[in-house]
């Protein structure tokens, strides 16, 4: 299925800093070549797709001319002019001395320059103003890369209805790299970045480590990769870009391609051709991969005249000086371990600073035996996807570095750490005696999933979860309590007799706080309470995971109804706590032991011992250290509960729980609602526990559902702050 199939979107706006070319004075006037890299590669194959149904609009920077319409039949250009005194700090300060080299890894040649991050609000704000005036309803914006951090907010707060992608093309660091940089700079990157509906990330440990930061650093929760903020959720998950597989593949056999191999052959004779092609950059390793290639030739002298590694550099990024550097220092290397072995009739190394055009690119690919792809951190790789693909017929073999993002895809390939001579150099003489059918095998198991996965799928993927996350927004828009509902839920309200009205405690009556005794009752929701229940008309339920302890405690001297431990415990007004079924609990003996172990193993994690119910919690415990165990603990507990009757494990917001299946909030619910009669019921509450109480009430029955998170109930509010209008919805006056 094709891409266009799919999107609904009348026009799908491209934001990267750079439009996909630039001109270059030739005889016969200004000619558009492509500009480098990864991202103007991918997003350059969607915009000349010939069958597509939407328009393609490409906002970045370059010359003034390319905005003129007869230049790109095929999608239109909107240069973004940048002032030179801004651009030196943004561009070349900001982007690539600060979020670059920190992204990448490279703490040590991160610079941090307040004039710079000025610089780079700036420059995101030049962006939006050009884009203010083209956006038009119904486009998707799609804004690319690091460049752009801060633009998704500024378009948000300016077309809060818009929708807004955001795709980054290079890794997201830890969150132990990430908190480098200044708080204020951290929040700023973070609230631009969740101004967009899906944000993208090339792997999973990215997305993992973006999600981290925004709980760390805004302190947003996140479920299911949604991350809610106040009253909006956004998603960010994983897609791993691809090629446009059949254009490399295909390109492989046409004559212009066949003249370039025949040029190459006519220069390598029979030697065997190992090949490198990556922007110059100190991430992809240049030196560690020249001085494993000394040490192949040092290990294994029988390749000496038999092979020719042809390294190839596309200019970047030049005018900083840590670029400068890195590309005398490959010349120098180069020099020297040709020096050291090269004579009349052989050169070990041929090394090419330049661009190279297509099918000269393929030819390149189609022909090598072995690509040498060694980055110390990529986002992603390309080059990588497209050797592969441009294997047909004579089978070459990929030596690719763990560090690239591409290596969770093409593991097939052999894989090596890209700082390890020895490792690299026995693998290159792997790679070049692998037999024939070997390397068919492998190849085509990674062409396969490249064909599958091409970049038109990748796009796909990307507008399905940007309409998917829309439909979710929509769904909960339509939900919110908004006046009007208040207000009819007030008439409702005055024009029944018999009001039953049950409330969750934590994170609906009071805020979650971040050790359970610090969530108790403010005194205005006290008063609101004790005001509902004066009047004979209304039955008010506390209905809590709490003990019972804890809610005599905090409701002492209010006559609610108490539901303690999730509905295994209640107590009337003036009576005395009663369980409501009656269950063997000798299974707590056996299972605490083991939860015990997982406090031991989760630091900051807790045990609370209920009467009926074990309860992990680990809201102060480390996230990753969370979800590298808790499978653990659920496997290890379901063989436990499979030899035990009517157990469940019941998961809320940061807990794990295991209690019998005889009951629950929405039992214990039934039961008050069998007991009484009532011609308004209202149930509010946070947690997934309480979806058990929203199903057991009637059709007509109002549930309210705190927080922007998916639901059964009617109902959403924005949080918990708003539960106090709600009560005072019930306070006669
Ligand atoms: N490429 C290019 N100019 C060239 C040779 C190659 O633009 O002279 C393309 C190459 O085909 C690939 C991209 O540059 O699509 C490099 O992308 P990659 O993801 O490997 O690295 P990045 O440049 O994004 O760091
Ligand atoms: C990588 C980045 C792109 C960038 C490209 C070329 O692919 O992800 O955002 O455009 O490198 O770098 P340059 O600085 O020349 O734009």
């Amino acid at each position: 299925m094709k891409y266009s199939d799919e999107t609904k979107f009348k026009r799908i706006v491209i934001v990267a800093y750079r439009l996909p070319f630039k001109l270059v004075k030739k005889k016969s006037g200004f000619q558009a070549i492509q500009n480098s890299g990864g991202l103007v590669s991918a997003i350059l194959s969607l915009a000349e797709k010939k069958d597509k149904t939407s328009k393609i609009v490409w906002v970045g920077t370059g010359e003034e001319e390319l905005g003129n319409k007869d230049t790109h039949p095929d999608f239109d250009l909107y240069p973004v002019t940048i002032p030179s005194a801004i651009n030196d700090k943004y561009y070349g300060g900001f982007c690539n001395e600060t979020i670059w080299p920190l992204f990448h890894y490279f703490p040590s040649r991160t610079v941090f320059e307040p004039s710079y991050f000025e610089a780079y609000n700036n420059a995101n704000t030049l962006f939006f103003q050009k884009l203010k005036d083209i956006i038009e309803p119904g486009d998707f914006i799609w804004v690319h890369d690091y460049q752009l951090f801060l633009l998704p907010e500024m378009i948000r707060k300016a077309f809060p209805s818009a929708q807004i992608g955001f795709f980054l093309h290079i890794p997201f660091p830890s969150f132990e790299l990430f908190r480098l940089l200044p708080t204020k700079w951290r929040e700023q990157i973070l609230s631009g970045m969740t101004g967009a509906d899906t944000i993208g990330f090339h792997t999973n440990d990215y997305t993992q480590h973006f999600i981290k930061s925004v709980k760390r650093t805004l302190g947003y929760k996140v479920e299911r990769n949604y991350i809610m903020i106040d009253d909006r959720l956004c998603k960010a998950d994983t897609f791993p870009i691809g090629i446009d597989y059949d254009k490399f593949h295909n390109a492989c056999v046409t004559k212009k391609t066949i003249n370039c191999k025949n040029k190459l052959r006519s220069h390598i004779g029979n030697n065997k051709l190992v090949f490198s092609i990556d922007r110059l950059d100190y991430s992809k390793g240049f030196l560690y991969r020249l001085k494993a290639y000394e040490r192949f030739l040092e290990k294994y002298p029988e390749w000496h005249y038999k092979v020719i590694f042809n390294m190839i550099v596309i200019p970047s990024r030049d005018n900083i000086y840590g670029y400068r550097k890195i590309k005398k220092e490959i010349e120098a290397t180069v020099g020297r371990i040709n020096g050291r072995y090269n004579n009349l009739s052989w050169i070990p190394i041929t090394y090419q600073y330049k661009s190279i055009p297509f099918n000269e690119l393929v030819a390149i690919y189609n022909m090598s035996d072995v690509g040498l792809i060694t980055p110390v951190r990529d986002g992603m790789n390309l080059v990588a996807k497209e050797y592969i693909a441009c294997q047909k017929e004579h089978y070459g073999m990929l030596i690719l570095s763990e560090m690239a993002g591409a290596a969770s895809e093409l593991s097939e390939a052999i894989i090596i750490s890209p700082t390890d001579a020895d490792e690299i150099a026995d693998s290159l003489n792997r790679a070049l005696t692998m037999p024939e059918e070997e390397k068919e095998i492998k190849v085509q198991k990674m062409q396969n999933r490249l064909s599958r996965y091409n970049v038109f799928t990748w796009t796909k993927d990307f507008f399905n979860q940007v309409q998917e996350v829309k439909r979710e927004q929509d769904s909960l828009q339509s939900k919110y309590m908004d006046a009007t509902i208040m207000s009819q839920l007030k008439e409702e309200y005055k024009k029944t007799d018999r009001h039953l009205l049950m409330f969750d405690y934590d994170g609906t009556l009071t805020p979650i706080a971040n050790t359970p005794e610090m969530a108790v009752l403010s005194e205005t929701i006290r008063d609101a309470l004790k005001k509902i229940i004066s009047d004979k008309n209304n039955v008010v339920v506390i209905i809590s995971g709490r003990n019972k302890e804890f809610l005599d405690k905090q409701f002492n001297g209010l006559n609610a109804i108490l539901v303690a431990e999730h509905g295994y415990y209640i107590k009337y007004p003036d009576r005395e706590w009663n369980t409501t079924v009656s269950i063997d609990l000798s299974w707590k003996s056996k299972v605490l032991p083991l939860m015990d172990d997982y406090v031991d193993k989760c630091s900051g994690s807790v045990i609370e011992e209920k009467q009926a119910s074990l309860a992990w919690h680990y809201r102060n415990a480390e996230d990753e250290i969370i979800s590298l165990r808790i499978n653990d603990l659920r496997n290890s507990l379901s063989s436990i509960l499979k030899s035990e009757d009517k157990l469940q494990i019941m998961e809320g917001d940061k807990v794990l729980e295991i209690k019998s299946m005889l009951y629950d909030k929405g039992t214990i619910a039934a039961t008050l609602l069998r007991n009484g009669s009532y011609d308004f019921v209202l149930a509010a509450g946070d947690d997934r526990t309480d979806e058990d109480l929203f199903r057991a009430l009637p059709e007509n029955g109002i549930t309210i559902k705190v927080g922007a998170k998916p639901t059964n109930a009617r109902f959403n509010i924005r949080d918990q702050r708003q539960i106090a209008g709600i009560l005072n919805l019930f306070v006669n006056e």
